[in-house]
C-alpha cells in the first residue's frame, strides 16, 4: 500500500495526539453527560473506535450508512442504505465523520437528524476540507485541516481500497490517473 502514496499528511503518532486532544476536548464539554455517537460508514470506523476510547464520558455508539452518487468524491444525491437503529430523541449526538470535502453528505444527515429531535446535535471530523465546501457547515471538533488532495487511510478508502492504511496519506497521482 505504502508504494502507491506519495506524501503522509499525518503518522499513526500524529494521528494518535491528535484524537487524544480530540478526545480531551469532547470529553470535557460532555462531562456528566451521556453522549450518543452516530458513525457514518464506512470511512469513520478506524476513527470511531480510537475516539471511542480516547472519551472518559459513557458513550453509546449507532451506525448509519449512506449511499452518495458520484465517485470518487460523491455530490448530490444522498440516500439511506442502513438507518440508524435507535431513535435520537431527547439525546446528546455528536456524528463522527472521517473526512468532510463539499459538506454535502453531513448537511443532508443533519437536517435528517434534526427532524428526529435530539437534545443536541454536533459534529466531529478527524480531516476537514474546509476549501472545498459547497454548504456552510459548523464542525465543532476537527482532527486536522487539509487542502484539496484526495486522502487515503485510517479509514478512508480510494474505491475501497486503503481504509487499513495506518496512516493518512497523498495517493500518487498515477494511482488516481488509472481511472479518470
Ligand atoms: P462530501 O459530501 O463532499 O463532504 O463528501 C464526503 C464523503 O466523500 C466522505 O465521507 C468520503 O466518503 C468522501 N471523500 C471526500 N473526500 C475524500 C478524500 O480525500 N478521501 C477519501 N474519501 C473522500
Ligand atoms: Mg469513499
Amino acid at each position: 500500500m505504502y508504494e502507491d502514496v506519495e506524501e503522509i499528511l499525518l503518522d499513526e503518532d500524529a494521528i494518535r495526539s491528535e484524537v487524544a486532544r480530540m478526545g480531551r476536548e469532547i470529553s470535557k464539554d460532555y462531562a456528566d453527560r451521556r453522549l450518543h455517537l452516530i458513525a457514518v460508514l464506512k470511512g469513520s470506523v478506524v476513527f470511531l473506535s480510537d475516539l471511542m476510547r480516547a472519551l472518559t464520558v459513557p458513550v453509546t455508539a449507532d451506525f448509519i450508512s449512506i449511499s452518495s452518487y458520484g465517485t470518487p468524491t460523491p455530490a448530490g444525491v444522498v440516500s439511506i442504505r442502513k438507518d440508524l437503529d435507535e431513535p435520537i430523541e431527547g439525546r446528546d449526538v455528536l456524528v463522527v465523520e472521517g473526512i468532510i470535502d463539499t459538506g454535502l453528505t453531513l448537511s443532508y444527515l443533519l437536517r435528517n437528524f434534526r427532524t428526529r429531535n435530539p437534545a443536541s446535535l454536533k459534529v466531529c471530523a478527524f480531516i476537514n476540507k474546509r476549501a472545498q465546501r459547497i454548504i456552510d457547515l459548523t464542525v465543532e471538533y476537527v482532527g486536522r485541516e487539509i487542502g484539496e488532495q484526495f486522502v487515503v487511510g485510517y479509514g478512508l478508502d480510494y474505491r475501497q481500497r486503503y481504509r487499513n492504511l495506518p496512516v493518512i496519506g497523498v495517493l500518487k497521482p498515477s494511482i488516481l490517473d488509472r481511472h479518470t
